[in-house]
């Protein structure tokens, strides 16, 4: 079993987080409720402290940049990015937490999450488990080649998800609903799902026409998408026909 890593506490590291976006001020704010001595978030052109350890919060296509501007002897450099590989990236470690953040958040946004770590180095991947454990998060590691994969999985199963909402907040409005109306309406059923599906797996998690073997209901429901946001018959069609294939498994399930 692999031993806890000491806790990072103030005075005895530093940490500067680079990028003031949704991601740099909640960790900001996270590592300092953590008792972890923070410089930052810090913008461009600006200079870190003398600190040991420097997390780019910075889009993808920054981190070399910002990895070149930070670089100092004796000074590891990690990145925050899902998908970048650390290998390439001249960063030393990533931390990626697997989470969605618009900025407000703190440490609570952090805690039992998992948290994607990688390093150049023993020490370098010792310092991302550290820092992802000094925030409550669970760290695991994540090689550069599993890296596509692991991150399109977290778009899907975030990014793609709000995207799916908003298809169904546009169908709703073809009941007379209005966008805050539809939200108030479905968020209750969204959520229920998404612990159904993360408590039972997706097959017991899936209910509805396509479950019950009810295409009727479905060609009902496909006319009348056609009829109020026709440009979202491609999406149904696929999510429709990828449900079937999936209350199949539970046919065919021992
Ligand atoms: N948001 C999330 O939920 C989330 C979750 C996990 C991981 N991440 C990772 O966090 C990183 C940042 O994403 P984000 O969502 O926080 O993006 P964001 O909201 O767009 O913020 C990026 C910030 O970086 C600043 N910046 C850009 N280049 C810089 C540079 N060279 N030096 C200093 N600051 C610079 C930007 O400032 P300007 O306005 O001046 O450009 C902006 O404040 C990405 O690698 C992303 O994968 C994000």
């Amino acid at each position: 079993m692999t031993p806890s890593p000491a806790p990072l506490r103030h005075a005895e590291a530093a940490v500067a987080v680079v990028g003031g976006g949704q991601l740099g001020s909640a960790l900001s704010r996270a590592l300092r409720e953590a008792g972890v001595r923070v410089d930052g978030p810090l913008g461009r052109g600006e200079d870190a402290a003398s600190v040991d350890v420097v997390l780019l919060c910075v889009p993808d296509s920054e981190i070399a940049a910002a990895v070149r501007a930070h670089a100092r002897d004796g000074r590891q450099i990690g990145h925050t990015s899902g998908a970048t590989e650390v290998a390439q990236s001249g960063a030393d470690f990533g931390l990626h937490p697997l989470q969605t953040f618009l900025g407000g958040e703190g440490l609570e946004a952090f805690d039992g999450i998992g948290c994607a770590i990688a390093g150049r180095t023993p020490a370098a991947l010792a310092t991302a488990r550290r820092l992802a454990s000094a925030l409550g998060a669970i760290p695991f590691e994540i090689a550069d080649d599993a890296r596509p994969a692991y991150h399109a999985a977290a778009s899907i199963a975030s990014n793609y998800l709000v995207t799916l909402q908003a298809a169904a907040e546009q169908i709703a409005a073809g009941a007379g609903l209005s966008r805050g109306d539809a939200r108030a309406l479905l968020a209750p059923l969204v959520r229920s799902t998404v612990e159904n599906w993360a408590a039972h797996g997706p097959a017991s998690a899936l209910t509805g026409p396509i479950a019950r073997g009810d295409e009727a209901t479905v060609a009902r429901q496909r006319a009348a998408v056609a009829g109020h946001a026709a440009e979202l018959l491609p999406l149904f069609d696929v999510l429709a026909d990828r449900t079937r294939v999936l209350a199949a498994t539970r046919e065919t399930a021992p």
